[in-house]
């Protein structure tokens, strides 16, 4: 059952945040469509030993709380990336904090990590695995705002989730968060890793790391070298930007906050090529950043994405995406002779 063409109209009207929290509750409640992950041969790729139907999968802050796991899956997506989460609960900033810039298919956030914890997440991951849930599921850590040892929270948080993860991702590129994207220099940022690989149970999931796009070239270095050092399993590129890119049009695109969909997706894009070469190919990467389309996705695939998610386009073009991607997606790949 497809509701969204019903419910657009209305979706459009009430504010984002609203829209979010209704969707993401009407997912947990059954009512959204159920396709299963596309299952065409030539989408299927193993990574991390694990096997995905599909390399399209929903990027982190859809469900940052893990309530709907499930349902996202039947979106028909290979994979699902919950979170943020922080160790604590925490409300995030004041609202208005979700902004549309439709005529930019853009959205601005600056949620600030509003989290309901780690405790409440574990409960549902548990919930959905003890439940005999097998899809591939992405948990994303967070750091609370009032925390002074950032390394010692997603150590938290790698102990109390990683069992229930596919992988475990270290968000250090969230805009919202004062001085969270510092994190992304050179010491900080082994020292994260280093703690959080040992906060994880056995057998250890893969650990990931996503960046911001609004990085230095000395940044992009030591941040290739820490990845390839440590090392971490793979990268996620990349987060929302703080830049404003020309040419935006509505009147939202001033708004204090991360900045996703289709101006992200030029310069993630060639972020995601620079890593590639930084690291050498030697990484995983996930590209992430303004998809709305197949030529989208091959695009990141192209630039060196082993996996791609989105998020932004899914709120202006509804569940009907994901599977048009995927099997856009297969033709591509087929019309350039891939098996
Ligand atoms: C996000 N994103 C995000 N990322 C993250 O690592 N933790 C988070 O909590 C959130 N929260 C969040 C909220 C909202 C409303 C949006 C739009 C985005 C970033 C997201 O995962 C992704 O990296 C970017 O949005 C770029 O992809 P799209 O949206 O252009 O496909």
């Amino acid at each position: 059952m497809n509701l969204y063409p019903l419910a657009k109209p209305f979706i459009g009207l009430i504010g984002p945040e609203t829209a979010h929290r209704l969707t993401v509750r009407a997912l947990a409640a059954g009512l959204g469509p159920n396709v299963s992950a596309a299952a065409d041969p030539i989408l299927k790729t193993t990574l991390w030993g694990r096997k995905f139907a599909n390399p399209i999968g929903l990027a982190a802050g859809f469900d940052k709380h893990g309530e709907a796991i499930a349902a996202s899956l039947a979106l028909g997506f290979g994979f699902t990336e919950i979170g943020s989460i922080t160790p604590k609960p925490q409300p995030g900033n004041p609202r208005p904090r979700v902004f549309r810039l439709t005529q930019d298919r853009a959205v601005i956030n600056r949620y600030g990590f509003n989290s309901e914890g780690i405790e409440a997440a574990a409960g549902r991951l548990r919930a959905y695995r003890e439940g005999g849930g097998t899809g591939l599921v992405g948990v994303n850590l967070g750091k609370n705002k009032e925390s002074e040892d950032a390394a010692l929270d997603y150590a938290k948080g790698a102990a109390a989730l990683g069992g229930f993860a596919d992988y475990v991702v270290v968000n250090v590129s969230s805009p919202n968060t004062p001085g969270l994207r510092a994190l992304q220099g050179k010491d900080e940022l082994a020292a994260i890793v280093a703690r959080t690989r040992d906060a994880l149970p056995e057998p250890a999931p893969p650990l990931l790391v996503k960046l911001a796009p609004d990085l230095t070239d000395e940044d992009k270095r030591d941040i290739a070298a820490v990845a390839l050092d440590a090392p971490v399993d793979g990268l996620i590129i990349s987060n929302t930007t703080t830049a404003r890119p020309d040419g935006l049009k509505s009147p939202h695109a001033n708004e204090a906050g991360g900045l996703s969909g289709a101006p992200l997706m030029a310069p993630s894009t060639s972020l995601l090529t620079e890593f590639f070469a930084l690291t050498e190919g030697k990484l995983p990467l996930i590209g992430v950043g303004g998809v709305a389309s197949a030529a989208d996705a091959y695009a990141k695939i192209r630039a060196g994405a082993s996996l791609v998610q989105l998020y932004t386009a899914l709120v202006f073009e509804g569940p009907g995406l994901v599977p048009a991607i995927t099997s856009g997606l297969a033709d591509l790949l087929r019309r350039d002779g891939f098996a």
